[in-house]
């Protein structure tokens, strides 16, 4: 039998919807997110242009800095401190990776955390891991409102997640082992031996490692959820993590890749900036 696929373009939109009618509610503020782009990758500035489509249609206005490949560390740090010290600006968005020769870290821990839209802080993974309010990166919670809305059972369940990046494998492999997900995590990982028998045990299977097609239909457990957030770069154009017809095939669900995770990670970013927003008294929701 067919998997269910979880159509991330829909549930994006009924989120913005969502956000548009609560901001419109509020009496329109201006909330803002401001992205910062190094460099001329073509994909990062095509995800980039799409966060600011969809900001606009949650109705929440948006701001964009672009630096040259050439870009210093410290230019880079001085327009995300600028930002930061900025007071009509709600939510701050580094986009990944920086070129090479920069270094990420310092450059993130200049974002104030009730501004720190991805979650990606000290501060904010912090908070996460002892299971306190904050934010939480956008990749992550997107997976957990695509599994809430097709009704994927966790708890209990055993989830692999493969992959442990701080921005999507180690926060998500938190959010699905907490209290009210109540999964049973693996977290895998390239040195992890014999994949196939630790993905062949699980109920939830996270690609999250970037390895075009690793996950195939002979690693996945008959009516598992598959969910694919890999993004690899290949002669055929970006392709995900799952070997996507024959998994289909096996699985109980499964994200298409484009129109997965993806269109879920920018509703959950404006939904971070919307909680941002409150975080700084700029609006109050409940
Ligand atoms: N690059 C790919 N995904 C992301 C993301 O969620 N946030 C940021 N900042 N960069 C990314």
């Amino acid at each position: 039998m067919a998997a269910i696929v979880m159509d991330g373009n829909a549930l994006r939109d009924e989120v913005v919807a969502g956000l548009a009618t609560t901001i419109e509610s509020l009496g329109s503020p201006k909330i803002c997110l401001a992205t910062v782009l190094v460099g001329d990758d073509g994909p990062s500035r095509r995800y980039v242009n799409s966060k600011h489509k969809k900001a606009a249609e949650a109705g929440m206005v948006s701001r964009h800095h672009e630096l040259g490949q050439e870009s210093t560390q410290e230019e880079v740090e001085a327009v995300v401190r600028e930002l930061a010290d900025d007071p009509s600006v709600h939510g701050i968005l580094v986009q990944l990776p920086l070129p090479d020769g920069l270094d990420p870290e310092p450059v993130l821990d200049l974002v104030p955390a009730e501004k720190d839209v991805d979650g990606l802080t000290e501060r904010s993974m912090g908070r996460l891991v002892r299971n306190r309010p904050g934010l939480v990166s956008c990749t992550p919670l997107g997976v957990m409102r695509l599994l809430e809305k097709y009704d994927v059972p966790t708890s209990g369940k055993r989830a692999v997640v493969i992959g442990r990046s701080t921005l999507v494998g180690l926060p998500l492999s938190l959010l699905l082992n907490r209290k009210g997900a109540d999964a049973t995590v693996t977290m895998a990982h390239s040195r992890t031996a014999d994949m196939g028998a630790v993905v062949r045990e699980a109920d939830i299977v996270i690609g999250a490692a970037g390895q075009a097609r690793m996950i195939t239909a002979d690693m996945v457990k008959p009516g598992a959820a598959v969910i694919d957030v890999g993004v690899s770069r290949t002669e055929a154009g970006i392709v995900g993590d799952v070997d996507y017809e024959p998994v289909a095939e096996v699985a109980g669900w499964i994200t298409p890749m484009p129109g997965g995770t993806g269109p879920m990670t920018i509703a959950c970013l404006l939904e971070n900036t919307l909680t941002a927003a409150e975080l700084q008294g700029v609006v109050e929701r409940r």
